[in-house]
């Protein structure tokens, strides 16, 4: 990890909000907020990627659904690098269940279902560590 509270995290634009149009909406907060957008892609993720991304779910019930979700068009991978990243971006997307999500977040100003959440965001160090680099290859990202 990058000294003085520096962190990086994966963040992802998920496949409602890409075709709901709001990337540029949800750059634009990330930029504002100060985050240095070190990586930046839109992709279709592979199966086997979304299953080992959300490999932590594997036996919930809702995990074919979510990894059917996640697949099922373009998704924005982005790699982001700033003071408290990792938290940081978490609190800027809100609570998982929108119904639950502070006003003025991601989540509760452009979704309504759980299943639907527009955003992912790392929720460790060691899954930003994982997955930074499970969608982002060495030299991809800027130094
Ligand atoms: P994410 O990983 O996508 O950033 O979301 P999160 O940390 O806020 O939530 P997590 O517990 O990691 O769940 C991953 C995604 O699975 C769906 N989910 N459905 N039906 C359910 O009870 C349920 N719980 C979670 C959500 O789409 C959630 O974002
Ligand atoms: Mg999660």
């Amino acid at each position: 990890m990058l000294a003085g509270g520096m962190e990086r995290t994966f963040a992802m634009i998920k496949p409602d909000g890409v075709r709901r149009g709001l990337t540029p909406e949800i750059l634009a907060r990330i930029q504002k907020k100060g985050y240095r957008v070190v990586g930046l892609k839109q992709m279709l993720i592979p199966r086997e990627v979304a299953e080992n991304h959300y490999g932590e779910h594997r036996e919930r019930p809702f995990f074919g659904e979510l990894v059917d979700f996640i697949t099922g068009g373009p998704v924005v991978a982005i790699a982001l690098e700033g003071e408290n990243a990792i938290t940081g971006w978490r609190a800027m997307m809100g609570a998982t269940n929108p119904a639950n999500a502070a006003p003025g977040t991601v989540r509760a100003d452009f979704a309504t279902t759980t299943g639907e959440n527009v955003t992912h965001g790392s929720d460790s160090p060691e899954s930003a560590a994982r997955e930074l680099a499970l969608f982002f290859k060495d030299g991809e990202l800027l130094a």
